[in-house]
């Protein structure tokens, strides 16, 4: 006998919305049954183009659906109450970056189970996977350090419009926690748990226009390993990240969807990897689609979510360290 297909829902119809509704049928195999914003107008335009009832907020959706999956689409500060509301009524959530903006938040949201799912979509980067692979295999030797360098740009309209970027109480921070936390999360991958970091944090182009940082430079320690990070939104416009690892017997190097190796001996390797269309805008990346794939086969199976909250806590322990640090800096600038 055929499933039914599971009813998902998603609050918060903005930008990232767009990605995800249709990659709820095309990836995930559910449907897109209600969609839920305090701008009426978004949930409205997003409920016409996918056959899903609208809503004016998350809890007038909960009162008049049943909903087996709830996308968390909205501002930073929300993703962790929000989370909570569906989780009382058993409802699992895959939910937007970054999962928390504070300690207290990360209590709260470990106190929620493992079956919550976290859109951390780079991890499925296939010139990522790539290295995960070598470095695995141990030709490479041992990993002495790497380095991590994003550099964006975000004009003042990107703050201003929104309503909740650019704050402290709403988006958390700035640069590190909505655009290079995907590249701290890479690194930690490939690295480890940090123990111990020392981070600046400024704000190089947009003084008086936010109160978040836009620049973050940080060397952290992973036991014997070192990174170096940088990461601004106060850049000329948009570069590839870049991520290199130094091991001891070969420097790897991502950009782009390749793969670069420089081996001691001399030898070197280039790989550009195939990589899906990303959907939306580009900066974004493609990886949406798998991440949303897998988390849906883990609903189905009933299993933990494959990027769930234990996977994720030493990204957000790193992230929540930096800003501790960086907000004094920021403070003295
Ligand atoms: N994974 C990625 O690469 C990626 C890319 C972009 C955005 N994001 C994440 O997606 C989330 C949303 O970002 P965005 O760029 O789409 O923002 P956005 O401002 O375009 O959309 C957020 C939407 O939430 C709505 N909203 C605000 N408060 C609400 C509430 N109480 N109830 C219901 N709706 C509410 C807003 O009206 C808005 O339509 C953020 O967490 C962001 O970090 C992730």
């Amino acid at each position: 006998m055929d499933e039914k297909p599971l009813k998902a829902a998603i609050v918060g119809c903005g930008s990232i919305a767009g990605v995800h509704a249709p990659l709820i049928a095309a990836a995930g195999g559910a449907v897109l049954t209600a969609c839920a914003d305090i701008l009426p107008e978004r949930a409205a335009r997003l409920a016409d183009s996918f056959g899903a009832t609208p809503y004016p907020s998350l809890e007038a959706m909960l009162a008049h659906e049943t909903i087996d999956v709830l996308h968390i689409c909205t501002p930073h500060a929300l993703h962790v109450p929000m989370a909570q509301q569906a989780h009382a009524r058993g409802i699992r959530v895959f939910m937007e970056k970054p999962p928390v903006i504070s300690r207290a938040q990360w209590k709260e949201l470990e106190a929620l189970d493992d079956t919550l799912g976290i859109c951390f979509q780079n991890r499925h980067n296939r010139n990522f996977r790539h290295l995960k692979g070598v470095l695995a295999s141990g030709e490479a030797g041992r990993v002495l350090g790497a380095r991590a360098y994003v550099a964006w740009f975000r004009n003042e309209s990107y703050y201003t419009d929104s309503g909740w970027r650019g704050t402290w109480a709403l988006e958390g921070g700035g640069t590190l926690i909505n655009q290079a936390i995907h590249t701290l999360d890479l690194l930690v991958n490939l690295l480890g748990k940090h123990t111990s970091v020392d981070t600046w944090m400024g704000n190089r182009h947009l003084k008086g226009v936010i109160e978040v940082e836009d620049t973050v430079d940080a060397r952290i320690c992973f036991g014997d390993a070192v990174a170096v990070f940088f990461a601004t939104n106060a850049s000329a416009c948009g570069s590839p990240v870049e991520i290199h690892v130094d091991c001891e017997n070969a420097t790897f190097s991502l950009r782009d969807n390749r793969f670069h190796a420089a081996w001691r001996n001399g030898r070197t390797e280039d790989v550009a990897f195939e990589q899906p269309d990303a959907l939306g805008k580009d900066y974004w990346g493609s990886g949406h689609a798998a991440c949303m794939e897998d988390y849906y086969k883990a609903v189905r199976a009933g299993q933990p979510a494959p990027i769930g909250i234990t996977d994720v806590r030493d990204t957000v322990d790193l992230m929540l360290a930096m800003y501790d640090q960086g907000r004094e800096t920021l403070k003295a600038q």
